[in-house]
């Protein structure tokens, strides 16, 4: 029989070990390292084949269920990110920082499922039960019937779950929650994964469908959301930058829905308003055409979205020059820069890099490969690109660009807001844009030649 090995894991961040410690290797925590106890069968023995259990019914691949039935809140931008609704008895997740505006946008929706005939519940952990009433007031929600409650027990939620029997529980947070048979303190690995698992297993077997929040923090990440990612149905985060007014609920992860589905929305006075053009909102702040700006189409989701990329090339006073990235992944953005310098003998070296994507937009698909680097071109030759003019494509490490998906959805949008001209790459068939020009390019070279003009290689 194979030896048993010992398997010791640390309360505070999740990290597992083979042997006992003091002081845990991976987070610097003391006394939080303990044993992880096999599970024990009624007749003591530690291997469950010595029992048998109960046969379960196997059915096949053909058969379904039927559909789980849903609640629509009446915001469209909530409901397209939910896949269609909210759905009975299924657990969700709520991740962001701090502060970007989570119990708003769950008091609001809260609020609307209330009105469409959902019981709801609002268990705060974080704010007194005076608190959320002020919110709601200032947001005009105090009339709506959601049952409000300020309590982190999780033994004494369940309790009054089930003596209530809502068909909306909204738990703000989950790092708040506490189960008394788990001897760590609230919002370490072991109580978020234990008050996770017992709140979405007791609920589902109630029937009532759950939403929590989870805080993600730069520091204690691991501590976050992403240990109850695979205990729920749904994964929503809800992004933005500080200091701007839009605010992007982004599904992640979804068992009753498309999973790249992103909501708009605008930080308001009065909470939290859905944005239905965000591609008008995006580009409105932008003035007349400067060197670094270029406009991008985009897809989140099923739709398209334009937005602004901007890039600012300034000779660095150091010797190792910044790349600076908002709103975008810092090493894709240093591939473009290699590309650039390697194949069309543009050097940035010597140079910062700033790049931003306007509004406090996120962009993660690949296809803004080809507006990134005109933008940085654009910037480093303080040449402005012409205002009328949408770019995408994605760029391989030869130089080459490659097409991406949706091209004609890409297009309609962009000539729905005035854009005369798209620069993209090769289409393999003409897609339906008749009114706009159509500059389709091979490679990054081609493109630098037919925008800025033919230049010496370098090296
Ligand atoms: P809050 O919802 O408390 O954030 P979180 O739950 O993610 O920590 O919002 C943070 C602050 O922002 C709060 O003081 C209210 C304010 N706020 C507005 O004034 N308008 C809005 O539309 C939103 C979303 C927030
Ligand atoms: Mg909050």
């Amino acid at each position: 029989m194979a030896k048993d090995t010992a398997n010791f894991t640390c309360s505070d961040c999740g990290a597992t070990s083979t042997k006992w410690s003091g002081r845990c290797d991976a987070c610097g925590a003391w006394n939080t390292i303990t044993e992880d106890k096999p599970i024990a069968t009624s007749h003591g023995s530690k291997s469950l084949t010595g029992r048998r259990g109960q046969q379960i019914v196997l059915t096949d691949l053909s058969t379904l269920d039927p559909e789980p039935p849903r609640t629509e809140a009446g915001v469209g931008e909530l409901d397209r990110v939910l896949g269609g609704g909210l759905v009975k008895a299924s657990a969700l997740l709520l991740g962001g920082d701090p502060g970007i505006g989570k119990s708003t946008l769950l008091l609001q929706a809260a609020a609307r499922f209330a009105r469409n005939g959902l019981k709801v519940i609002y268990i705060s952990g974080e704010e007194s039960t005076s608190q959320v009433q002020m919110r709601a007031r200032r947001l005009g929600l105090e009339s709506s019937p959601v049952r409000l409650a300020s309590e982190t027990n999780l033994r004494d939620i369940l309790t009054t779950m089930e003596a209530e029997r809502p068909d909306l529980a909204i738990i703000d947070s989950i790092q708040t929650m506490f189960v008394d048979t788990v001897d760590s303190a609230p919002g370490s690995v072991s109580q978020v994964r234990a008050s996770a698992h017992e709140l979405t297993s007791f609920a589902k077997k109630q029937g009532i469908a759950t939403i929590m929040v989870g805080h993600v923090t730069k520091e204690g990440a691991i501590a976050g959301p992403r240990v109850v990612e695979h205990m729920v149905d749904t994964v929503l985060y809800f992004e933005g930058e500080r200091g701007h007014q839009f605010r992007i609920l982004r599904a992640v992860k979804n068992r009753f829905g498309p999973s790249d589905e992103i909501g708009v929305f605008e930080m308001t006075g009065r909470g939290l308003a859905e944005v239905k053009n965000p591609s008008a909102h995006f580009l409105s702040e932008r003035g007349a055409p400067t060197p670094g700006s270029v406009v991008f189409a985009g897809i989140e989701g099923t739709r398209p979205m334009l937005c602004e990329i901007q890039a600012l090339v300034a000779p660095s006073p150091t010797s190792q020059p910044r790349r600076s990235v908002v709103g975008w992944d810092g090493g894709r953005l240093a591939m473009i820069l290699a590309v650039l310098e390697s194949r069309c003998g543009i050097a940035f070296a010597g140079l910062d890099v700033y790049l931003n994507v306007a509004g406090g937009l996120r962009i993660t698909e690949p296809g803004a490969d080809l507006a990134v680097a005109a933008a940085l071109i654009s910037a480093r030759e303080d040449a402005a690109l012409p205002a009328d003019c949408a770019i995408f494509g994605e760029i391989s490490l030869s130089g080459g660009l490659r097409p991406v998906v949706q091209t004609e959805n890409r297009l309609k949008e962009a000539q729905k807001l005035g854009f005369s001209t798209a620069i993209l790459p090769p289409m393999p068939k003409r897609a339906a844009a008749p009114d706009m020009t159509l500059r389709q390019v091979q490679d990054v070279a081609g493109f630098v030649n037919d925008i800025f003009g033919p230049r010496e290689r370098k090296g």
